[in-house]
């Protein structure tokens, strides 16, 4: 067993080893393959790194990343340091925050939880969860979309009940809504995606497992209520044999259909969470005499940050192409479902193949910037797949999805207009459990469900069949406009 003076003495570059669950590893040439930079790792370098690494990664991922040769073994836990880590000025105003947050009941809607997010989540948590892709137009031209759209109600309609439960993929659902994938859950929160599990459960909607969860995939298998429905989220792997082994393991394990990511060539540069890692790394180095770039209010990037986002070296494999997904047809019975397309060729082309569906997304605004709103693409979508293969919506064989910036029960019934089976949604789910746990999602799901009971009302439509798309005009859907936001790196340059 090896001790933790031995373990001490490797604390640099040349040679790095770390501690995590009491067990050492040699992380040395892992370094410049972590997805998260090699600084944070070299900080615990020599050192138990057990709690940051705990909210970020899955318990085996370290494991299953390093070669078994890395794994150096048990280490004496009475000889092992413990790691102090400081309280900030910040951190302590940031807690009291936290003690002082609204009361669940004062959270009116999902705008709110965002608010309160951005207040109290740590500030790695609230960066990675809230960035997007370069100026973040897109991320806010993904709600922005939605005010493009605006009712036709009908009246004196019996609207006495209204159903708004619906079926997705053939599986019974509340509502036209399921939880969408989003890596990294424990950032936010000690259950991460647990507590969507088990949200999910309670008010029968689906939650779509990532790959990159921050649970194991069977832990969270493992906290569904018998029955309950779940779908799997993949990142084709550059090793196909890793690919097969999740969709065999999600396939066994029950899970009803697989959505493949397909705008994700390469990681999008999610400035936010770059700027954070050059800001600590400053404060690490913090030298007097160097124009800093808050001083300098503009872009003066460091060369780590200047490159592009670190990104899992093998999860996502720029090579992947159609005769892949015709590959995964032929070793999974489950549905399978493109999720990030982004215009009505590629939607034909899934139909074609005889797909099960797409989500018409952008990654919530995270890859590629000035893309367009799935709420556009899916007007786009419907027409030519009408239009070139006769078929109508919502189609049970060939089922669209939608994605980014839904807020609102009226998001939903304006997709649902346009022809979409159910939306994706994310962010707002992630910042509810940051802020107030499974509560939290609970919460979110219970307003969701109040508005479009409220919605269906005010439209005159007493089920989800009578949201048809002449109860909405959509004429100015494709007009771009874009809003410059304030705190974007490009409007501050222009002050
Ligand atoms: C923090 C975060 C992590 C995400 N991780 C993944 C992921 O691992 N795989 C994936 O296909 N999509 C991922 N997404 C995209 C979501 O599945 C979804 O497309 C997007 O969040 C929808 O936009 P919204 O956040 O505005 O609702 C992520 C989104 C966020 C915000």
């Amino acid at each position: 067993m090896l001790s933790g003076k031995e373990v001490a003495q490797h604390d640099s570059k040349e040679s790095c080893w770390i501690i995590v669950h009491g067990h050492v590893y040699d992380v040395t040439e892992f370094l410049d393959e972590h997805p998260g930079g090699s600084k944070i790792i070299l900080k615990y370098a020599g050192k138990d790194a057990t709690a940051e690494y705990d909210p970020i990664h899955p318990p085996d991922a370290i494991k299953t990343n390093l070669p078994k040769e890395k794994h150096l073994g048990p280490v004496q836990p009475d000889t092992v340091e413990k790691v102090e880590v400081e309280t900030t000025d910040e951190e302590k105003a940031r807690l009291e925050r936290v003690e002082n947050k609204p009361a669940l009941a004062e959270i009116l809607n999902l705008h709110d939880f965002e608010y309160v997010a951005r207040q109290i989540m740590p500030e790695k948590a609230w960066a990675y969860f809230s960035s997007a892709a370069e100026d973040e137009i897109t991320m806010r031209e993904n709600h922005a979309a939605f005010h493009r759209i605006w009712f036709r109600p009908r009246i004196l309609r019996d609207v006495t009940n209204v159903d708004y439960s619906t079926k997705i993929l053939g599986h019974n659902s509340s509502m036209p809504i399921y939880i969408s994938a989003a890596a990294l859950g424990k950032l936010g929160h000690p259950d991460g995606e647990l507590n969507l599990t088990r949200a999910a459960a309670k008010h029968g909607i689906i939650q779509m497992i990532p790959t990159l969860a921050s649970f194991s995939f069977d832990e969270i298998v493992d906290n569904a209520q018998p029955g309950q429905v779940q779908f799997f989220q993949l990142y084709v792997n550059k090793n196909r044999e890793v690919a097969r082994r999740l969709v065999e393991q999600a396939e066994a394990r029950g899970i009803k259909a697989l959505f493949i990511t397909v705008d994700s060539a390469q990681l999008g540069r999610r400035e936010k969470a770059l700027q954070l890692i050059q800001d600590m790394n400053q404060e690490h180095t913090s030298d007097p005499s160097k124009v800093t770039k808050a001083q300098l209010g503009t872009s003066n990037v460091t060369q780590e940050a200047s490159k592009p986002m670190p990104a899992p070296s093998t999860v996502l494999d720029p090579g992947l192409c159609w005769k892949d997904i015709f590959w995964f047809k032929s070793i999974t019975k489950m549905p399978i479902i493109l999720k990030g397309v982004q215009c009505w060729e590629d939607a034909l082309e899934a139909y074609d193949q005889g797909l099960a569906g797409c989500v018409l997304s952008n990654h919530g605004g995270r890859q590629l910037d000035f893309s367009r709103s799935g709420i556009e693409v899916l007007a786009e979508c419907v027409k030519h797949l009408i239009d070139k293969r006769d078929l109508t919506f919502p189609n049970e064989k060939f089922q669209l999805f939608v994605d980014g910036g839904v807020r609102r029960a009226t998001d939903v019934l304006k997709a649902v207009a346009l022809g979409a089976t159910a939306v994706g949604i994310g962010r707002p789910f992630l910042y509810a459990f940051s802020t107030y746990g499974v509560d939290g999602v609970n919460h979110a799901l219970d307003i969701l469900k109040a508005e479009l009971e409220m919605n269906l009302r005010l439209v005159g439509a007493p089920t989800l069949k009578d949201v048809v798309p002449e109860m909405v005009d959509a004429s100015n859907l494709s007009s771009h406009i874009v809003a410059v936001p304030k705190d974007s790196l490009f409007e501050k340059n222009c002050e």
